[in-house]
């Protein structure tokens, strides 16, 4: 059986592979693969693991409707055609789970990162302009007691609520389609609607996935329901927010701050406004960027691929 790899994984995923006699062909360039290129790419193949923001569309899955299997490198799978996939009957598998507690370290150290300024203040030292102590500069604010309104509340959601309650004793509201009574019970959340989220939150963290509801849910108009005090998080998808929007309502104030691990497009163009704001954190998508977490997900897309392989039920299917 052949598999093909769009990207880097972690070796003990090949190693596996290896082990049960699946050859191995993997994209090694610098730059993403292209979508005619994927398509070339996964012809003669049986399995395919996409690796980064691969496009898996209803031209790519009529191309290659011979796949017996798709894993994702990932838990989201906003860039899948799910309803053709059904249609074709390629099964395709995601690796939840395993990167909620990494993701959510993402999402809390931004929210630190943001509150005290640390992006900007590491910037002005490496452009020369720590000068002298400035006692009333960058000043951040405390997160103390502060309210954390969760736009998603499953594993990732959970697992940033326990940390803000552990760290700081927030409180926490949320807002999702529908309630999670776990969460209510662990952590003591309460369940708001959009526009309480909104007015409530001081700190307001995303981990929705992206869909034709989410996408761009963060408009300047939802940006103006929040608390001029507010930070906003997004460790989920770009698209969630509106990037004009956002930076607009950073520029005049509006809200106070932003963490992002994820930007729109990807990769964030440097000389984006964004990077150069006091209260504002970017990471090039590193939510699940662990040593640890890698590994685990790779233990996932192993199993998806050896049951799709087979022609068995994948032990984590997206649908
Ligand atoms: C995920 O698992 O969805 C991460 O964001 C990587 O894409």
């Amino acid at each position: 059986m052949k598999v093909f790899i769009s990207g880097n994984i972690a070796p003990v995923a090949l190693q596996q592979l290896e082990e049960n006699n699946i050859s191995i062909t993997q994209w090694k360039e610098d730059r993403q693969i292209t979508p005619d290129e994927l398509i070339e790419a996964c012809k003669n193949q049986d399995g395919f693991i996409s690796v980064g923001p691969n496009k898996i569309n209803a031209d790519f899955l009529n191309a290659c409707s011979h796949l017996k299997v798709i894993a994702l490198h990932s838990v989201g799978f906003d860039q899948v055609d799910v309803e053709t996939a059904k249609k074709l009957n390629i099964p395709v598998g995601n690796t939840p789970g395993v990167l909620s507690a990494a993701t959510a370290d993402t999402a809390f150290l931004l929210m630190l990162a943001v509150s005290r300024k640390a992006f900007f203040g590491y910037k002005k030292i490496i452009d020369g302009n720590w000068v002298k102590y400035e006692p009333a500069q960058e000043l951040g604010i405390e997160l103390n007691g502060k309210t954390l309104g969760v736009f998603g509340l499953g594993k990732i959601g959970l697992e940033m609520a326990k940390k803000c309650k552990a760290a700081y004793g927030m409180n926490v509201i949320y807002h999702n389609r529908s309630k999670n009574e776990e969460a209510e019970k662990e952590v003591d959340a309460q369940y708001v609607s959009f526009d309480e989220l909104l007015a409530q939150s001081d700190v307001l963290t995303v981990h929705t996935a992206l869909t034709s509801e989410t996408k761009e849910k963060f408009s300047l108009e939802v940006f103006k329901k929040m608390k001029t005090s507010s930070i906003f998080i997004n460790t989920a998808r770009g698209g969630i927010h509106n990037e004009a929007d956002l930076t607009q309502a950073i520029t005049e104030k509006i809200i106070w701050g932003a963490g992002l691990d994820v930007t729109n497009p990807e990769p964030m163009d440097k000389n984006n406004p964004l990077l150069f704001m006091e209260s504002v954190a970017v990471l090039p998508h590193i939510g699940s960027a662990t040593e640890e977490t890698r590994a685990a997900m790779a233990e996932l897309i192993v199993e998806n691929i050896l049951a799709g392989l087979k022609g068995e039920q994948l032990p984590y299917p997206i649908y």
